[in-house]
């Protein structure tokens, strides 16, 4: 069995949540796929935009990923969304340069077009929508951009950049997604590894 985690700041969380269920692994090496404490289940440590990619086709059968990047699959997903983490939270919200100048078609710079366009959609505004793939905050303040569209955890980045968030429009924390035929082929081991994850989780919540 084949798991697969997302680089950066989450790993360590979910690396210790791992140990926890008697899953540990050393990720010292540069070494890509690791074997871990138990027979049979390796992890592989990929970029978060990449890990429902390898859900998907089945080539892992669990990964971590964050519900932001989860919004923006358009393909048919071959995989459940099985746990909230809870943790990983932030939100996607909408932000602007207090100096921003109105137009009638603003231009909205994100990572995350299909929710940015979903979110203007529902409020009836044609808006011109910019993907662009990191240091979205620079987007409004070289005018390049009207407003964001990005993620928020303490607000620093905004703040330090004179911008302001105007709206939360979805809050965000980590899933685990299961192939859905490693499920079926896989289901005993499958369960009782989200049973023990659920357990870590309350154990967690409750200290
Ligand atoms: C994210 C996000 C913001 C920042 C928000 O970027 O895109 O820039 O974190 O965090 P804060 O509210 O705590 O300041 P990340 O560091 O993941 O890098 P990126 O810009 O390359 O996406």
């Amino acid at each position: 069995m084949l798991i697969v985690l997302p680089k950066g700041r989450l790993l360590k969380e979910i690396k210790n949540l791992l140990e926890k269920i008697g899953v540990s692994f050393e990720d010292s090496s540069r070494k890509l796929v690791m074997d871990t404490s138990v027979k049979g289940i390796k992890v592989a440590i990929l970029r978060s935009w990449d890990i429902p990619k390898f859900v998907n086709k089945g080539i892992a059968d669990m990964g971590f990923v964050g519900k932001d990047v989860l919004n923006e699959i358009e393909d048919e997903e071959n995989f459940y969304e099985s746990l909230d983490m809870g943790f990983g939270r932030c939100r996607l919200s909408l932000a602007a340069y207090e100096k921003m100048n109105n137009s009638n078609k603003p231009v909205v710079a994100t990572k995350y077009p299909v929710s940015a366009k979903a979110f203007f959609a529902s409020k009836m505004q044609n808006v011109e929508i910019i993907k662009l793939k990191g240091a979205i905050e620079i987007a409004p303040i070289l005018g390049l951009s009207d407003y964001i569209v990005d993620l928020v955890q303490t607000g620093n980045t905004l703040k330090e950049n004179g911008l302001s968030e105007l709206e939360v429009i979805q809050d965000i924390s980590t899933r685990l997604i299961i192939n859905k035929s490693s499920f079926k082929t896989n289901n005993s081991k499958i369960e009782r590894l989200v049973l023990s994850m659920k357990d870590a989780l309350n154990e967690n919540s409750k200290n």
